[in-house]
């Protein structure tokens, strides 16, 4: 018996990146699955198909968070299509990676209705599809809502937002059997850490990620699986005693002194 059989998965952001391999992981593990995206209308078809090809009902919807909204009325429709929902994975984000004096007005509104206004009308919509039954609700967040990164300011703020109201609602839902809680990854191999590489680090992607291979205990850069892995979990019947908490997955990264050199780097000195 699969451990997500039977269950309803609503994923945002499931076109690209960690939200697909969320979407299939989370039907691997049995579950069937609404995937949200914006305009990447073919490959969300494409992961409908995948998730299909493994035996689990999966529907794509577009919708632009950015018009939070709009969100109610798409999980009515999942609603109807699936008759109930049981994990929601608030994934998907986008902004404009500037400094923060050049920062436009609408690239602020935009991403905090994404991440912050959009996540909280996810929940609201959730909750009443998940009809009594226990829940798991993940947000993605990431290492920029406490870790400084150029041109990530209002990003990062945002994601702040967001593992302020996973706490919040944990206390709210956790008498109704709902978890709440989110993952914050480090540096993931995906088009937007290549992006914000090139363009926002104005990086070479190659030198760039060999540097931080070097800095990482576990030696690789994250994966959009590595990620896929920790949502099952919390997604799971067996972190039900797991809430209002956001893990951090980088590898080791960040747990790094500056002082730290390897061991052979001394010795060459
Ligand atoms: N990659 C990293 O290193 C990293 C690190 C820390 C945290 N994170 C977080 O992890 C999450 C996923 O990141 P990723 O790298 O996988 O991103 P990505 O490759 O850029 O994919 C973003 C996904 O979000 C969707 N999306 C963007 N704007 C949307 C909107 N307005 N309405 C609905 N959907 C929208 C996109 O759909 P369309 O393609 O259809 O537009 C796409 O499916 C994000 O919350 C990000 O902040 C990433």
């Amino acid at each position: 018996m699969k451990p997500l059989a039977g269950r309803v998965a609503v994923i945002t952001g499931a076109s690209r990146g960690m939200g697909r391999s969320i979407a299939l992981r989370l039907a691997e593990d049995g579950a069937h699955c609404a995937i949200i995206y914006r305009k990447s209308a073919e490959q969300a078809r494409e992961v409908v198909s995948q998730i299909e090809a493994l035996g689990r009902r999966a529907l794509a919807l577009a919708l632009d968070l950015r018009e939070p909204a709009q969100v109610g009325p798409v999980f009515e429709r999942i609603g109807e299509a699936f008759g109930r929902v049981d994990i929601v994975v608030a994934n998907a984000a986008a902004t404009a990676f500037r400094p923060m004096l050049e920062q436009k007005e609408h690239n602020v509104r935009r991403t905090f209705a994404i991440s912050v206004d959009s996540f909280i009308a996810a929940v609201q919509a959730a909750v009443p599809l998940m009809a009594g039954r226990p829940g798991r609700i993940v947000a993605i967040s990431g290492v920029d809502s406490h870790q400084t990164m150029a041109g990530h300011g209002v990003l990062g703020a945002a994601k702040a937002a967001v593992e302020s109201l996973v706490r919040a609602l944990a206390l709210e839902l956790g008498p109704r059997g709902i978890t709440v809680n989110g993952v914050s990854p480090g540096f993931i191999e995906t088009d937007s850490s290549r992006f914000y590489t090139e363009r926002g680090l104005k990086r070479d992607y190659s030198p760039a990620a060999l540097e931080l291979i070097a800095a990482t205990p576990v030696g690789r850069l994250g994966t959009g699986d590595d990620v896929a892995a920790l949502v099952a979990y919390l997604a799971s019947d067996g972190a039900g005693f797991l809430t209002g908490q956001t893990i951090l997955i980088d590898g080791g990264l960040t747990i790094v002194s500056p002082l730290h050199r390897p061991a052979e780097d001394l010795s060459s000195r």
